[in-house]
């Protein structure tokens, strides 16, 4: 079995592809990814050396350089988590969001028509269904609420997912979708809200909750999501898209009180900041298909997720410094200068 899993060297391809390696040690695993900012080879270094592992720098947008890969790899599936992925860059500069989430996905399934393959898997977000009020704490997303995304990351997250179900529909290709809630664990980068506020408490510095800070997300293990996509991968039904979340809501400002009050920080140091536009107010996945047809449910409390990726922070210091003494500072200014 050859696999192919695109953006493997971001925050969940990479833990996609450590869990894969590890449970299938005869699968060959080639992880296609362009190293964008938020792609980072230091992460993939424990595998490099394995000979069921190959890394190849490409961008999926590439017609050739993909077309290449299906011929040297005759890949058995494909897991696509290649995207730009944070919704406060979409808001700023949509355009590669269309590019990479959209163009990119057309490309390889593509690909994926011409060479042919068992399974194309697109990794897609809950953000597609738009969001939630926050005073209907009875209504979750289901597989069949309508697509109605608020941000140009969500809409192009929709758009590619429309793309997969036509070439579903139209060409017979054997696709699945997941559409997971939050993610949070190991190698996020620290734009994102739990390992930027891990980062900014460990230094003392102001740790900036949009808005009112009553937004809510639905929390998931990024290993709990790794194993939801292995399952849809060997069991799932082609065709078929499975909401993948853990009943796990949790305001921002909580998650914000509960990361000071584990790293021992004062909460003086929270900073209420201007809101993100158009921000989604409530995110909640009912998670019933996928456990009902496939069995699986999350296994990682919250409780004990945050304390691990806290403790991960703590012993992987280099990673993340790295990334937040480099370039990232003038994406920290740009964003919260003037917030
Ligand atoms: P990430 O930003 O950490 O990593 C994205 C990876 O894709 C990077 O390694 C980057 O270099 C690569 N990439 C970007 N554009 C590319 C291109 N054109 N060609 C090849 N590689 C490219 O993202 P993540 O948080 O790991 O998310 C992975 C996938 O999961 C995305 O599709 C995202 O929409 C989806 N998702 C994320 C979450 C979450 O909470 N993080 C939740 C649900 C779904
Ligand atoms: P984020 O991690 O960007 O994920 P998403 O927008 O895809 O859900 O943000 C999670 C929530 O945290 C969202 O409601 C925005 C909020 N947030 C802040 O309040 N401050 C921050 O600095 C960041 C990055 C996010």
């Amino acid at each position: 079995m050859t696999i192919i899993v695109t953006g493997g060297a971001g925050f969940i391809g990479s833990n996609f592809v450590f869990y894969m390696l590890e449970k299938y040690p005869d699968y060959r695993i080639v992880c296609l990814d362009k190293l964008t900012y938020a792609g980072n080879l230091s992460t993939l270094a424990p595998v490099m050396e394995n000979p069921n592992f190959r890394f190849v720098k490409e961008d999926i947008c590439d017609r050739e350089a993909v077309d290449r890969l299906f011929e040297e790899e005759h890949p058995d599936m494909v897991v696509n988590f290649a995207a730009e992925t944070h919704v406060d860059r979409s808001i700023e500069d949509p355009d590669v969001f269309l590019q990479s989430n959209i163009m990119g996905t057309a490309v390889l399934m593509d690909a994926c028509r011409k060479y042919g393959i068992k399974r194309y898997h697109q990794v897609s977000t809950d953000e597609v269904y738009g969001d939630l009020p926050l005073d209907r704490p009875d209504l979750f997303f289901t597989e069949e609420t309508p697509i109605h995304a608020s941000s140009p990351y969500s809409s192009a997250k929709a758009g590619a997912d429309l793309l997969v179900l036509a070439y579903h529909r139209t060409f017979g290709l054997p696709v699945t979708i997941s559409r997971c809630s939050n993610n949070y664990g190991p190698y996020q980068f620290p734009e994102k809200l739990i390992p930027l506020m891990i980062a900014n408490a460990l230094a003392d510095k102001p740790l900036p909750v949009y808005g009112d800070g009553l937004n809510v997300r639905d929390w998931l293990y990024v290993e709990d999501h790794c194993k939801a996509i292995d399952l849809i991968i060997h069991k799932g039904r082609e065709g078929e898209v499975y909401n993948v979340g853990g009943h796990n809501e949790k305001q921002n400002i909580e998650i914000v009180k509960i990361i000071c009050k584990e790293l021992g920080k004062p909460e003086s140091l929270i900073a209420y900041v201007g809101d993100r536009k158009g921000h989604d107010r409530r995110y909640a996945i009912d998670p019933a298909k996928i456990h009902e047809e496939l069995g699986w449910l999350p296994e990682t409390k919250f409780e004990d997720g945050i304390k691990k990726t806290i403790q991960w922070s703590l012993e992987n210091r280099e990673w993340w410094e790295t990334i937040v003494s480099g370039e990232y500072q003038n994406y920290y200014e740009k964003m919260y200068g003037n917030r």
